[in-house]
């Protein structure tokens, strides 16, 4: 049933939560599973592969090496599971069921190094398919409301998904697993960016329907959810500062009574910008908040840590983004605080890594509204219990002491990971006040702002030898009751830390 005085984000929300009343497992039907690669009957394939290797920065070439470099770390095929006869391959950037709803395009202006004209990145051979062959530029920066990125970048990258790739098995809540999923791929595009001297600017509001018809969408079963300027950091007039990435929607509170399967593909309209409804000119920057929540007489633990060493030129950062996998059995040993600490270093304190040539303050939609809080259940040196991230303060403060483990295998929907992980982050945020900011588009950048802080832990982990996996699926209002976080705290996400059982 419709609830008129809930915005239908909050409804879906509500509509999509696991619950241990009414969660009901449901058989695949593997006749219908969708392809996880775009095919196109026309078009001109560019080979990325060949351009791998070379990667001398004075070389005319580089251009194409370090645009092919940046496409194989952010999505590029980097595993594969031996099933005999179909054998399934993973990416650089995770994907809930390892659907991959995400799709990659390219929008080249006239004055880029390749022709202009649009692109889709083709991951299964890393090669890019151009299917439209002339400048497109000012109608992708008129869909994107004239951000000032468009202005100087001469490509952008822009994310789309395919809904029923992911709604196949997840149906409704697919929606916030597509999201989560395209926030994985930000990360990995933001950092690989800066590996390959680009520096990514964010663009999550646009008309949506101007993108997609931009990019021969099939609405119905696609639509453009991010859109990324790419600024050549060798070219002086492409350092941009940081510039906005948001814009609000309406909030629809007046919906239609909708029934399961309904709800995904209404809420992807629902969160649509019509043309003139906003504008970059207009847009305020999101507030500097304190932290929002202290405990009274709480244990706090300071986060003591040096920044990770990614190594000279980046390398370490290079090779954990093409040997990143998902976790998938934790032997219940307990981690370091120090991997701990820096586990959270460098992934909420970005600007302690300029130094070592990554970007200090990368975009994100809006971290304000943001929390995070970490279960601890084998961390040596930290009584177990449940933790509030303070980021700004910079520690962890004690909300409950209680080893959890039981009760996070529960609310993992009985994963073992739950239970064996050293340490659990979830990211929550109260859907309220983040809709009154953006409006019913909240919902997006929520969910991509957590995908996007997931995938910074996924790599620190990686690096530190730990292992790391996602959670998509879990009991949402358990969560909040059994860790003692507060009611209005919608669990958006969890990230699963601990001692890999399969190595890493
Ligand atoms: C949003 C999201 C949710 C996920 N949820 C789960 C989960 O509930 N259980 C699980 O075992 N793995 C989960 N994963 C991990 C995926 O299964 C994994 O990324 C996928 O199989 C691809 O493998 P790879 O990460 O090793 O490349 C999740 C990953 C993402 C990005």
């Amino acid at each position: 049933m419709a609830e008129p005085s809930i915005s239908i984000a909050q409804h879906y929300h509500q509509r999509t939560k696991y619950d241990p009343q009414t969660l009901t497992g449901r058989g695949l039907d593997f006749d219908r599973q969708p392809s996880p690669y775009k095919d196109y009957k026309l078009g001109g394939q560019i080979d990325l592969k060949a351009h791998l290797k070379e990667h001398s920065p004075l070389d005319e070439s580089n251009q194409w090496s370090r645009l092919s470099r940046l496409l194989y770390c952010s999505y590029g095929l980097t595993g594969m599971i031996p099933y005999p006869g179909n054998p399934i391959y993973l990416r650089a950037a995770p994907s809930a069921g390892g659907l991959y709803p995400a799709e990659v395009y390219l929008v080249c202006r006239e004055d880029a190094f390749l022709p202009a004209g649009l692109y889709n990145y083709q991951a299964s051979t890393h090669s890019l398919l151009q299917f439209w062959e002339s400048n497109v530029w000012s109608a992708l920066q008129e869909a994107c409301l004239w951000h000032p990125a468009l202005e100087h970048t001469p490509i952008a990258l822009v994310m789309t998904a395919v809904f029923f790739r992911s709604a196949w098995r997840y149906e409704d809540r697919a929606y916030r697993r597509i999201f989560l999923d395209s926030g994985h791929l930000l990360g990995n595009i933001e950092l690989a960016a800066s590996l390959n001297d680009y520096r990514s600017h964010l663009i999550g509001g646009f008309v949506d329907r101007q993108v997609n018809q931009l990019l021969y969408l099939d609405e119905q079963q696609e639509g453009a959810i991010a859109v990324v300027g790419l600024a050549d950091l060798l070219e002086v007039e492409q350092n941009l500062p940081q510039l906005p990435t948001a814009l609000a929607s309406p909030v629809q509170a007046d919906y239609p009574d909708l029934v399961d399967g309904e709800l995904l593909g209404y809420c992807h309209q629902a969160t649509q910008i019509e043309a003139s409804e906003a504008a970059y000119t207009t847009v305020t920057p999101p507030p500097a908040v304190a932290d929002k929540y202290n405990f009274p007489f709480c244990l706090k633990v300071p986060v003591q840590t040096l920044p990770i060493d990614w190594q000279p030129n980046l390398e370490g950062l290079e090779a954990t983004l093409l040997r990143r996998r998902s976790t998938r059995r934790y032997t219940g040993a307990e981690i370091s605080l120090d991997q701990l600490f820096a586990l959270l270093d460098f992934t909420y304190h970005p600007e302690h890594y300029v130094d070592q040539g990554l970007e200090g303050n990368p975009d994100y939609f809006d971290l304000s509204l943001i929390e995070t809080f970490v279960a601890v259940s084998g961390v040596t040196g930290l009584e177990e219990g449940c933790y509030y991230y303070a980021p700004q303060a910079n520690e962890l403060r004690q909300i409950r002491f209680k080893n959890f483990r039981q009760e996070l295998h529960y609310l993992c929907l009985q994963q073992d990971l739950g239970r064996d992980a050293a340490a659990v982050v979830f990211h929550t945020a109260d859907l309220t006040p983040a809709i009154a900011r953006y409006g019913d588009r909240a919902y997006r950048y929520l969910h991509m702002d957590a995908g996007h802080l997931g995938q910074r832990l996924n790599l620190a982990a990686i690096h530190l030898s730990l292992g790391v996996s996602g959670i998509g699926g879990f009991f949402d209002d358990q969560v909040n009751e059994v860790l003692g976080i507060p009611v209005d705290e919608a669990a958006l996400y969890i990230t699963t830390l601990g001692d890999p059982a399969d190595g890493n």
